[in-house]
């Protein structure tokens, strides 16, 4: 245990604490991420042991006790309770992460118009957030705002309205600050403290709380990484900048399934539920030149995407490969498949890859896709049209069927198209 004073070193991506400075973090592998930090109370030596009552309480006679009080309550979103499972868990705290301007703020204020509850605002002023609770067409009367960044008010604030707020929303933890800590706030010191003060509180009030938090480049503003091992559920908002697609992820979630995601719509009043039929992200029947259409899964959402590439003769000593929307060594492996079994001569190409709508495709069975995009694009023929590629590729070229492969059929004919079904990457030959 370190005495207050002393200098520790934090790392800024998972908050573990360590006496020397180290160019790799030993517990998450990150590098140069442990940041000096002097004159804080480490972590371990703080006040918040839980003493007093000591309670062993029986589970069977828990269960009659609190299902008279309402457990889990659904947003009235209906893609953020489908993301959620079922909805939100009273004093379940939920990190919500994204980059600045992807819509966290909006999505926050719309849930509370829609359930009520309270808006800690570290960032803007009650103004500014009830201009926007007007531009989004809500009703002020649900939500509650309070404009404040220091954690002890605010928990203040909570403790005097209990049992009034089923929600709280934090935005963000990056302006927070607790006054246990001098750490400046969005310092990971300050962020972690924030944090263990707001879920302490959380549960002991039996308040749900969102925290909004700004994922950031690397650099002195710890992202919410370092949060996300103390949180119940880990919910990420992304999207491209230049679309008006936002998808909502969960990678953590103690309270329900984490493979499900919410797709959304920035609309001039808001972030609107979209249907996965709604979305267009396949703009023409027509083949083309470098282009494959698939149906990847989303959780048990199936979704029609297209891949696009550009296979170009190199000049470089190095040829290119940059791939957007899908995973760096899987697109690696791909371009050696296809070299190996198509006989294209992609050592002296550069290989541009790219998912339309800024999807970021984490399903193996885009495989046959993204080889038959970079075929076609070598090839400078489309492959044959209103066709879907779905399949995975192993490193021998063969085609294997992927989980969800009746509904991704479904999907693709209720789109009007059909899917292919070859053994080998070989048979792409014989479509062009
Ligand atoms: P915001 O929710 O403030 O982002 P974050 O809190 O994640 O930083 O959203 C900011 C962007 O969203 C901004 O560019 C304006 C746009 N927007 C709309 O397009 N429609 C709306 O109804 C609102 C409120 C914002
Ligand atoms: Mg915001």
């Amino acid at each position: 245990m370190k005495k207050s004073g002393e200098t520790i070193f934090v790392c800024s991506n998972c908050g573990n604490e360590f006496n020397k400075w180290m160019g790799q973090c030993p517990a998450c592998r990150e590098w140069n991420s442990l940041k000096e930090m002097t004159g804080l109370k480490s972590r371990t030596g703080g006040p918040k042991r839980r003493t007093g009552k000591v309670e062993v309480i029986n589970l069977g006679k828990m269960g009659k006790e609190s299902q008279k009080i309402e457990n889990v309550f659904g947003t009235e979103i209906g893609e953020f309770d489908r993301v959620l499972g079922k909805g939100i868990v009273r004093g379940q705290v939920i990190l919500f992460a994204g980059e600045p301007g992807i819509g966290k703020s909006t999505l926050t204020t719309q849930l509370l118009g829609k359930i009520g509850g309270l808006y800690v605002a570290g960032e803007e002023s009650a103004e500014q957030v009830g201009m926007r609770v007007k531009r989004l067409g809500l009703r002020g009367e649900k939500i509650d705002i309070l404009e404040t960044n220091d954690i002890e008010s605010m928990i203040l604030a909570w403790e005097r309205a209990k049992d009034v707020y089923k929600v709280v929303v934090v935005d963000s933890i990056q302006v927070m600050a607790t006054g246990n800590n001098p750490a400046s706030p969005g310092s990971p010191m300050q962020i972690r403290e924030s944090a263990f003060g707001i879920i302490e509180a959380a549960k002991r009030l039996g308040v749900a709380v969102i925290i909004v938090g700004h994922v950031t480049k690397e650099g002195e503003i710890a992202g919410p990484k370092l949060l996300e091992h103390m949180v119940d559920t880990v919910l990420y908002f992304e999207g491209d900048k230049n679309s008006d697609l936002r998808i909502l992820r969960v990678t953590k979630n103690r309270f329900g399934p984490t493979d499900e995601i919410g797709i959304f719509k920035m609309t001039d009043s808001g972030l609107v539920d979209v249907r996965s039929d709604e979305i267009n992200l396949v703009d023409s029947k027509t083949a083309k030149v470098g282009s494959a259409v698939t149906v990847i899964m989303e959780g048990t959402r199936p979704m029609m995407v297209e891949i696009q590439a550009l296979v170009t003769e190199s000049f470089g000593a190095m040829p290119k490969r940059v791939f957007s929307g899908i995973d760096y060594n899987r697109g690696q492996l791909l371009v050696a498949v296809g070299q190996k079994v198509l006989g294209m001569p992609l050592y002296k190409c550069d290989v541009f890859i790219s998912v339309t709508g800024g999807m970021r495709v984490e399903d193996t069975g885009a495989d046959l896709a993204v080889v038959g995009a970079m075929y076609s694009s070598f090839k400078e023929k489309a492959l044959a049209g209103k066709r879907v590629w779905v399949g995975e590729v192993s490193l021998l070229g063969e085609v294997k069927k992927v989980r969800g492969w009746e509904r991704r059929v479904k999907e693709a004919k209720g789109l009007g198209r059909e899917v292919v079904t070859i053994n080998s990457i070989r048979e792409l030959k014989e479509t062009i």
